[in-house]
């Protein structure tokens, strides 16, 4: 007899974690792997970030903080929403979690009834469905194919909506596609959802500053304003200030939402741990070169890792315009043969196949809900992911078609 609710029996695991674990795994038996599974920056956060917690915790006791943040660090995101977004928000509608993903944890939690709906454009970020089935609700997660630049578009959206639609998540840029969306492409699905009064948007925007080609972001809250009371605009410190660790995201919404999320929290984890909401409201306040300096780094991978996809024939990527992950087709490696004589019947046999083969450790697209295709994070050195194309370049060679 299982000791586990009923509830975790629909939710699995964090693919890409199991991605790396194969991946340490493998390096465990001597193996030389390179794991492109997770999506951390390698860069440090810049001296002037972790100073300003270390400097706090000891000049001052660290206590218990508001659930929903420091007015501090609040205050710092309600102006940075103006400075870089041009939205208009109070502190009592700014909630502050142990990541985005708490936050996007919290907001479900909040408002989800059994049965509930919500739409997950595929291909979407891992934990979206498994936090959404948590809850009770049901992930609905229409296909937004390469030919769209994996963009939702307002036709697909139509469709995808129902009388139990209670949430569209877009994720712009978008992990695992790179998608960004024009401020006219945002209007688009903002007509649609006008008709549609019981549906919130979550707007997922952690890689806001990881865009490419010279693009300006446009937050759905910009682009849609009108949409506002009933949009949460959600952000956090992981990406653009390589804080992955420090486990501080934040959200912008509307106050019965965040006051619900402020009760899940305060009965949860009661508050984000102090030092670290000083280290985020350093980062949002101080110097902002370091977010431009790892932009710029993270488009040369881009570069680099699409002008060596492109050299191998079997394999497709357009350059993605934002985040730090490469989605490779693969459609021309199913059925192949692999040098034991296996066919590669899905991207999930690719997947272990690059693992076993070349001894590079990607996710499998079956992860993000489109194939076939596998994701590979471009967040590691230049070396490392030349490296790494080099390896893939290989493996694909010794395939028979
Ligand atoms: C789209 C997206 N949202 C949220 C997160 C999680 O961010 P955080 O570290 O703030 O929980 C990730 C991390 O990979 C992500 O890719």
């Amino acid at each position: 007899m299982s000791h586990i609710a009923s509830r975790l029996s629909a939710v699995k695991p964090s693919a890409s974690m199991a991605v790396s674990q194969a991946a340490k795994d493998l390096a465990a038996t001597g193996v030389d792997v390179i794991d492109l599974g997770l999506g951390e920056p390698d860069f440090a956060a810049p001296a002037h970030i972790t100073e300003a917690a270390f400097e706090a915790a000891r000049r001052e006791r660290m206590l218990y903080t508001a659930s929903l943040g420091t007015p501090d660090l609040r205050k710092a995101i309600v102006d940075k929403f103006k400075r870089e977004n041009g939205l208009d928000y109070t502190i009592d509608e700014i909630a502050v979690a142990n990541g985005a993903k708490q936050i996007i944890f919290n907001a479900l939690m909040a408002t989800l009834e059994e049965g509930d709906e919500a739409i997950l454009p595929a291909p979407y970020f891992v934990s979206y469905p498994e936090m959404v089935k948590l809850f009770g609700g049901v992930p609905v997660t229409p296909a937004c194919p390469a030919e769209n630049g994996f963009r939702l578009t307002p036709e697909v959206l139509e469709a995808a909506l129902t009388e139990k639609t209670r949430w569209l998540f877009l994720n712009m840029p978008g992990n695992p596609s790179g998608a960004v969306y024009t401020v006219s492409q945002l209007q688009a699905l903002g007509a649609v959802l006008a008709k549609f009064p019981k549906v919130m948007i979550l707007s997922d925007e952690i890689y806001e500053h990881i865009i490419f080609d010279g693009r300006t972001f446009v937050s759905f809250g910009a682009a849609c304003p009108e949409l506002r009371d009933r949009s949460l605009i959600v952000n956090g410190m992981s990406k653009a200030y390589a804080m992955t660790g420090w486990r501080v995201g934040y959200a912008a919404g509307p106050k019965e939402l965040i006051k619900a999320m402020a009760t899940i929290q305060s009965q949860s984890c009661t508050s984000v741990s102090a030092p670290a909401q000083i280290a985020a409201k350093a980062a949002l306040e101080g110097p902002q070169d370091c977010v431009a300096e790892f932009r710029a780094a993270f488009e040369r991978r881009r570069d680099l890792v699409v002008e060596g996809i492109a050299k191998i024939n079997a394999l497709s990527l357009d350059p993605p315009e934002g985040a730090f992950y490469a989605y490779i087709g693969c459609a021309a490696l199913i059925s192949a043969r692999t040098p034991d004589g296996k066919r590669l019947e899905d991207d999930v046999a690719v997947a272990k196949y690059l693992l076993d083969e070349g001894h590079v450790a990607a996710v499998p697209g079956t992860a993000y809900g489109l194939s076939p295709f596998f994701r590979i994070s471009t967040a590691t050195s230049d070396e490392v992911l030349a490296e790494a194309v080099k390896r893939i370049g290989a493996a694909v060679a010794k395939l028979e078609f």
